[in-house]
């Protein structure tokens, strides 16, 4: 008989048990909160406890104020407000639209999407009825909302039913409600590292879940291996395993799903125990990744656990059959890991005993201290707190970077990842060169900062809001350092010297606004003899001579060619400038170019005295008797 479908899926609830059902009755699920202060109107005044909902980006480590809308019409939120031609777009200058939803009618996620989709800064949702918080999650396996949930960037926060009469009746008597959402305490922040686990699964065919899991792992990797590598965190993988009920371990269903004897299970990927994968082959390939990991720690290079499971997720597909064993072990070899090791970890998947590494992660799913039982995929836990909010690059390094405390957080942590494009909107209030393109705002996960930047390997240094400058050498190298440049006809001038602007040769003036030509001609200063002829250029002068003479700049003279001396001392300058020539054929080019005419018949008569030229009979390098 072959199972399908929900009968299927009755049966692997029935015969798989989490292990946190082992000491408690009820999956201890914790409630993360951010808090929530009014700052007007006075009489209202307080702070209060929100929770944060499991989707959305809920802005770890930092702030938000705006001001609260209660909407007269749609006001549960479950309708498009277009329908009721409503935006809470903010005008310039006014804070942003935190909108006020009831409880109840669709899901939390479906609110919160139409009020993103009408300009909402944020949700607060008001509970119906009194309770403790609880956290807004998303539907299970529903596939038309996950496609909105995906895009859901706006932070929400549910709120108790009192609190939520109270704002709505100092909105109704027309007060204006300012609010400020705060998590900057929402993970705590006890040393300079921050340890964070990550739950995950090797299961690459589990529909939406998978995906999206895979995805954030391999748009992590990068951050997770700087922060792992610069020893500002502790990540550690885990995986869920479920087991097998005594009495069924020997049934067909637990012999494919399972190992260790019923142990360690895993449900069959494609819920069909006559095909495919086993829930078996899930269990030994997490438990390859937890060995992986380990190796790895034990070599001190922690993060090749993510480079092992993105390769494996790439490489070894179970679309393409190649989930398994051997596939597996060609990317251990890959990434220089030792693979005996990682199979002596792994220990016998026959043996009727406990596997020391997976009892660690079934003891590990029983919550502890500040977080939850572990009972769903993915889980993320920071610094023992289970993060809320979407499975997201961006969304997850805020979290673990809200984990440090403030000034003590990595570069990764104020790099361009996790922009907030704060500095789109007027430079955030930053330094900036327009001219020069160069500005002191950063975005970071924090908020923008105003820093001085560093542009082409030259530091600026300044306050950041008003003024950045460099000093030194540097200072050349970005935008002229402030002093007089112009170019003309291909030639180009500048008058940054050291630092400090300074009108080149051949220029006059403050070099700062303004550098002039000097006309060398008109105020000989040059090409002053008998037989010259000058003719100004702009930066410098042109000098002929007259008749058969030649002019030597560098002595600002006219010279014979015919001249015997001339000749021979030329013969010792152009010995060295064939030297010069072949150790750099720039400047025997130019030399070349410019006193060709002249030189040209000198040069062969020179040089037929070192080397053979090409008229002169070859010296054979081979012979035949
Ligand atoms: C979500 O965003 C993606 C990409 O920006 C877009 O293609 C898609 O249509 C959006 N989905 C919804 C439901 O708006
Ligand atoms: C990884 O290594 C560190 C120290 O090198 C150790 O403290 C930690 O417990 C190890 N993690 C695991 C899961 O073995
Ligand atoms: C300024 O620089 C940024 C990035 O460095 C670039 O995207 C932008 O186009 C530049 N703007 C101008 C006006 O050159």
């Amino acid at each position: 008989m072959v199972l399908k479908g929900s009968a299927l899926i009755d049966l692997l609830v029935i015969f798989l048990y989490l292990a946190t059902h082992n000491s408690v009755v009820v999956g201890r699920f914790v409630v993360e909160k951010n808090s929530l202060r009014v700052t007007s109107p006075e009489r209202i005044r307080g702070t209060h406890d929100s929770a944060i909902g499991n989707f959305g980006i809920p802005q770890y480590g930092g702030s938000m104020a705006g001001a609260v809308v209660f909407p007269k019409e749609n006001h549960k939120g479950c309708r498009s407000f277009d329908d009721f031609g409503i935006s809470y777009k903010s005008k310039p200058g006014s804070l942003p639209a935190f909108l006020l939803l009831d409880r109840g009618d669709c899901f939390f996620a479906l609110k919160v999407w139409n009020a993103q989709k009408a300009g909402a800064s944020a949700v607060l949702v008001a509970d119906d009825i009194e309770e403790a918080l609880i956290t807004m999650d998303t539907p299970a396996e529903d596939i038309s909302s996950a496609k909105y949930i995906e895009n859901i960037t706006i932070p929400s926060a549910l709120i108790d039913k009192s609190f939520g009469e109270t704002l709505k009746k100092a909105i109704s008597s027309g007060d204006m409600v300012n609010v400020n959402l705060d998590w900057r305490e929402a993970v705590p922040h006890p040393d300079d590292r921050v340890e964070y686990e990550l739950w995950t699964n090797s299961n690459d065919e589990c529909g939406v879940k998978c995906d999206m899991l895979m995805e954030f792992v391999k748009d992590f990797k990068g951050a997770a291996q700087i922060l792992e590598k610069g020893g500002y965190s502790q990540f550690t993988p885990h995986y869920i395993t479920w087991y097998c009920p005594q009495a069924f371990t020997l049934s067909r269903q637990c012999k494919s799903q399972c190992i260790n004897r019923g142990r360690y299970c895993a449900p069959d990927p494609e819920q069909d125990f006559s095909s495919g994968y086993e829930g078996k082959d899930v269990v030994l390939e997490n438990l390859r990744q937890l060995c992986v990991f380990r190796v790895a720690n034990e070599s001190r290079r922690p993060w090749v656990w993510w480079d092992y499971v993105t390769d494996f997720q790439i490489r070894c597909p179970m679309k393409e059959k190649k989930y398994n064993k051997e596939c597996a072990n060609s990317v251990i070899k890959s990434l220089g890991l030792n693979a005996k090791m990682i199979e002596k970890c792994m220990g016998d998947p026959n043996v009727d005993s406990d596997n020391p590494v997976l009892k660690e992660e079934q003891d590990a799913q029983v919550g502890k201290g500040s977080r939850g039982d572990v009972t769903i995929l993915p889980t993320l836990v920071v610094n023992n707190r289970q993060y809320r909010g979407k499975l997201e690059k961006g969304a997850v390094l805020k979290a673990i970077c809200s984990g440090f405390e403030e000034t003590t957080e990595p570069a990764v942590c104020l790099s361009g990842d996790v922009e907030t494009n704060e500095c789109l909107d007027n430079n955030g209030g930053c330094w900036q060169d327009k001219s020069a393109n160069i500005t002191a705002c950063k975005d970071t996960f924090r908020g923008r900062v105003c820093e001085c930047p560093l542009v082409d390997g030259v530091q600026f240094t300044g306050d950041g809001y008003n003024s950045c400058e460099v000093s030194g050498a540097g200072r050349c190298k970005i935008n002229n350092g402030g002093c007089w440049h112009e170019s003309r006809n291909g030639h180009a001038f500048s008058a940054c010297m050291d630092g400090n602007c300074h009108c080149p040769p051949g220029f006059k003036g403050d070099g700062v606004k303004s550098c002039e030509d000097i006309d060398e001609c008109k105020e000989k200063k040059a090409c002053q003899c008998r037989e010259c002829s000058c003719k100004d250029t702009w930066g410098s002068y042109d000098c002929t001579c007259s008749g058969d003479l030649l002019y030597i700049r560098d002595h600002d003279t006219c010279i014979s060619k015919g001249a015997t001396e001339v000749r021979s001392a030329w013969a010792a300058v152009w010995i060295i400038l064939i030297g010069l020539a072949m150790a750099a054929g720039g400047a025997y080019l130019v030399y070349k170019y410019r006193l060709r005419s002249y030189m040209d018949s000198e040069i062969r008569a020179i040089m037929a005295q070192y080397m053979p030229l090409d008229s002169q009979a070859e010296v054979p390098n081979h012979v035949s008797e």
